[in-house]
């Protein structure tokens, strides 16, 4: 191997190993602050909410969580941890004011983004509502 290439390929496997620490760092815990997880989903769960709710999910969340909130969405293959499952048990069992705080602030270290500059509190509670009809049935 030349020397140039020797260099290169260092470079490369450094930048993979921090990449993946800081994945591995962050990714694991989502702490939410007990106060946040008490909230209680001001909008009222009716179809107009919810179908308010789907337009913003189809817009803004199924590119990673898939069209039918599966975790699937087209952007999901590449991401290192996956796009939760929005029909689990696991995420349906969450409290609202749960669910509210990780889409507002999202997490870092891993693909979620931050809604809470993109959405307006109103549309992300719009949004859980319309999480909520998802439950596997
Ligand atoms: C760019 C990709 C991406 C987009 C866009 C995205 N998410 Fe996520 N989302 C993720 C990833 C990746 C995770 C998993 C994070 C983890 O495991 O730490 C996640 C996790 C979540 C969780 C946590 C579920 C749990 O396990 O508690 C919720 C809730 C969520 N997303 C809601 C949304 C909503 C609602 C939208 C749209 C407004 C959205 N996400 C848009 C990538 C994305």
């Amino acid at each position: 191997m030349k020397k140039k290439t020797i260099f290169k390929t260092i470079a490369v496997a450094a930048v993979l190993v921090l990449s993946s620490n800081i994945t591995f760092a962050q990714a694991g815990s989502w702490p939410v602050p007990k106060a946040a997880a008490d909230l209680k989903n001001p909008e009222p769960n009716n179809s107009s909410t919810i179908k308010n709710g789907k337009v913003l999910y189809q817009s803004y969340c199924t590119p990673c969580h898939g069209k039918n909130g599966k975790g699937d969405g087209p952007a999901a293959a590449s991401l290192h941890p996956k796009p939760a499952d929005h029909t689990s048990a696991a995420v349906q069992a969450e409290s609202d004011g749960t669910l509210f705080y990780k889409i507002s602030e999202g997490h870092t270290g891993t693909a979620m983004p931050p809604f809470k500059a993109v959405l307006h509190p109103d549309q992300r509670w719009a949004v859980i509502d319309y999480i909520r009809t998802l439950a596997r049935k």
